[in-house]
């Protein structure tokens, strides 16, 4: 069953447009800006929950797409079938064949181990990947003269227990976690291969985001995990600090308005770090009753057991509470978040609901 919808009231430089993502059976949402330039863009991480999604709005807009994946976590049927996929780990000495062969023009570097309970428990592998992978794939891309690189950093983790709450860019980073020292370590070896080979850069650190796509395991996306569990009629179970059951306070995002961001970043933005996220709070008890009522919508027989879920304390490299100031990105990249919590959770479960009908 293949249906076909349009989304988002467009802005006037944009064309407005349908996309049916055979891949999945079913579209995924977009707006598509035709681009300036026609760029070759090598994404890291192209086949996991948001590279993935990056890697259709580059194709969509009209760019021409590479993408560097080890697949250790993506999947090979996430990637657009416009795009060629080198299935290889970015520590690897066949980066640098890949980069001279391929040519890139914007590095997007996506690819990365995500989890900060994994990078507490092994932070030696978290820092071989996250920063050991990016020095490797920078060191690339400044032999085989890549003129920008994107990097994709975590306004979720770098700022640790933010000084200044809603927390912009001028805020001092305090990495509470080994996941968020390598990330915020990298953009700093971004910044000097700038000053060192000029190599150009952008670097967008995400709040926490969610949409199609992500893949729901014990230890990130908890909106993908609420959803499963609910879709399936199981309890799930909610993270707090002892003083606080509702949870922690973060700032959800949709993936969709990551893509617009990645977009925006290819032509402008350049030399700076900005904040990508809404700037809205949401503790995690609202986000599951968000989430419980859309998915009672769409399953009325949903079990009313459901509607609290259970507890647990928080774990080892959680912070208490994260919510980006996104005003730079605004100015410097032309760029604002579009969807609501509510409609992201809609279209997020639509998603989810289609994958499950379709096995
Ligand atoms: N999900 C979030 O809320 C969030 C928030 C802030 C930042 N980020 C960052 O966004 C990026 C993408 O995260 P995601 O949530 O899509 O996770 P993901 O696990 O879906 O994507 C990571 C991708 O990198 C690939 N990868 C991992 N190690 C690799 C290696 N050594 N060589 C080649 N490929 C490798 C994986 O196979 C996967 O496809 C990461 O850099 C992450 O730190 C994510």
């Amino acid at each position: 069953m293949y249906n076909i919808h349009r989304q988002f009231a467009t802005p006037k430089n944009a064309v407005e447009g349908f996309f049916l993502d055979l891949r999945a059976g079913f579209p995924i949402d977009f707006r598509c800006y035709p681009s300036e330039e026609i760029m070759k863009i090598l994404v890291t991480g192209g086949a996991g929950f948001i590279g993935s999604n990056v890697v259709d709005g580059y194709v969509r807009a009209g760019h021409d797409v590479i993408v560097v994946d080890d697949l250790s976590s993506g999947k090979r049927e996430n990637v657009n079938p416009a795009a060629r996929l080198h299935v290889c780990d970015i520590r690897s000495d066949e980066i640098q064949g890949i980069m001279a062969a391929e040519k890139p023009d914007i590095l997007n570097h996506h690819a990365a181990q995500v989890s900060v309970p994994f990078s507490v428990a092994e932070p030696v592998k978290d820092a071989d990947i996250n920063i050991k992978g990016v020095l490797n794939v920078l060191q690339c891309a400044v032999r085989n003269r890549v003129k920008k690189v994107i990097f994709i950093s975590s306004g979720g983790a770098v700022y640790g227990e933010a000084q200044d709450y809603p927390t912009p860019e001028s805020c001092p980073p305090l990495p509470l976690s080994p996941y968020a020292i390598s990330k915020y370590v990298s953009e700093r070896y971004v910044a000097w291969y700038r000053h060192a080979h000029g190599l150009e850069y952008t670097i967008l650190r995400y709040a926490n985001v969610y949409g199609p796509r992500q893949v729901p395991h014990a230890e990130a996306g908890v909106v993908s995990i609420f959803m499963e569990n609910l879709l399936k009629q199981r309890p799930s179970i909610l993270n707090h600090f002892p003083d606080d059951e509702d949870g922690m306070v973060r700032d959800y995002c949709y993936v969709g308005d990551i893509v617009e961001a990645n977009i925006k970043a290819v032509e402008n933005g350049n030399g700076i770090v900005s904040n990508i996220g809404t700037g809205c709070e949401t503790k995690t008890m609202k986000l599951y009753r968000t989430i419980y009522e859309a998915v009672c919508e769409l399953m009325p027989d949903t079990p009313s057991s459901l509607a609290v879920p259970q507890r647990q304390h928080a774990r080892a490299g959680d912070i208490r509470r994260s919510c980006l100031v996104v005003e730079k990105a605004r100015k410097e990249l032309g760029w604002v978040p579009t969807t609501s919590l509510s409609e992201g959770i809609r279209r997020t479960l639509k998603w989810w609901a289609e994958k499950s009908l379709l096995g």
